[in-house]
């Protein structure tokens, strides 16, 4: 069965049809520049351009970097605030025609790596961040999510944790690997300390540098890189979407196990 993936991000909105079975892109990716300013028509409009561009009919999933509860935006941090309390799964589905299921991007990039990545054999306490323009979190405890976790918008020192820590902070300070990777420590001594996690796992566009600033980091809990890349939110919205979701808060962890066997 394949259904299509959307990753709707701050700079771009990527997708592909997802094999939910294998967890496979099934045909190359394609990534169209977000508008900006991102305002809802017009990511609609984008996102109707990805359906057009793969000829797709039938459900899409959407992973999206805010809060969205039943398919109701309830932050912006890195998007158009004109979004707040849409109902970004129906106006999507309006402007494609598309069933739509909308979540979280760390929710999907995190689904996906529970099933398909490094999470796959993992239970207990899982934490997922992606590294990217924010930081986002996913937290699964016995493979269930819990849903919209924001533990990037976390006080340190008086300042958000994604203000200090995220890959697009590293880059617009052009700091060392050493300068960021302390930095990162910091919050993930701080998750630690609250949650006492049994593994994280590091996720965004970064990690796929992750030789330079793992070995850098100092936490108690094993950490290891996503494996999906930036393909993870395509596959995780993909996933969602196939197991008949509307609301983030309906993820089944036993669909997810079922998934993989
Ligand atoms: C948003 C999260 C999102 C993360 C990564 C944060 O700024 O609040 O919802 O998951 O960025 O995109």
């Amino acid at each position: 069965m394949e259904i299509l993936g959307i990753d709707i991000g701050g700079s771009g909105i990527k997708g592909a049809p997802v094999n939910i079975i294998t967890g496979e892109l099934m045909a190359e990716r394609y990534r169209i520049p977000t508008p900006q300013p991102s305002v809802p028509t017009a990511i609609a409009e984008v996102v109707a351009k990805l359906v057009t561009h793969f000829n797709w009919q039938g459900p899409i999933g959407c992973a999206f970097p805010a809060v969205i509860k039943q398919g109701v935006v309830y932050t912006a941090a890195n998007i158009d605030s004109a979004w707040l309390g849409i109902n970004g799964a129906k106006l999507i589905e309006e402007t494609t025609g598309c069933p739509t299921t909308l979540l979280n991007d760390a929710d999907a990039a995190g689904i996906a790596e529970m099933t398909f990545g490094a999470g796959k054999k993992h239970s207990g306490m899982v934490i997922i961040h992606t590294f990217g323009t924010g930081i986002g979190s996913a937290i699964f405890i016995n493979r269930q999510l819990v849903p919209n976790t924001e533990f990037g918008h976390m006080d340190i020192r008086g300042k958000e944790a994604e203000h200090r820590a995220s890959d697009g902070v590293r880059s617009q300070k052009d700091l060392s690997w050493k300068q960021w990777a302390k930095r990162v420590n910091e919050f993930l001594e701080r998750m630690e300390a609250l949650f006492w996690p049994d593994l994280f796992i590091i996720g965004g566009g970064v990690s796929k540098k992750h030789e330079k600033f793992l070995p850098l980091l100092q936490t108690l809990t094993p950490i290891v890189p996503a494996h999906l890349l930036n393909q993870a939110g395509i596959i995780g919205a993909a996933l969602a979407a196939a197991n008949g979701l509307k609301v983030a808060g309906e993820i089944k962890p036993d669909n997810l196990l079922d998934l993989e066997s």
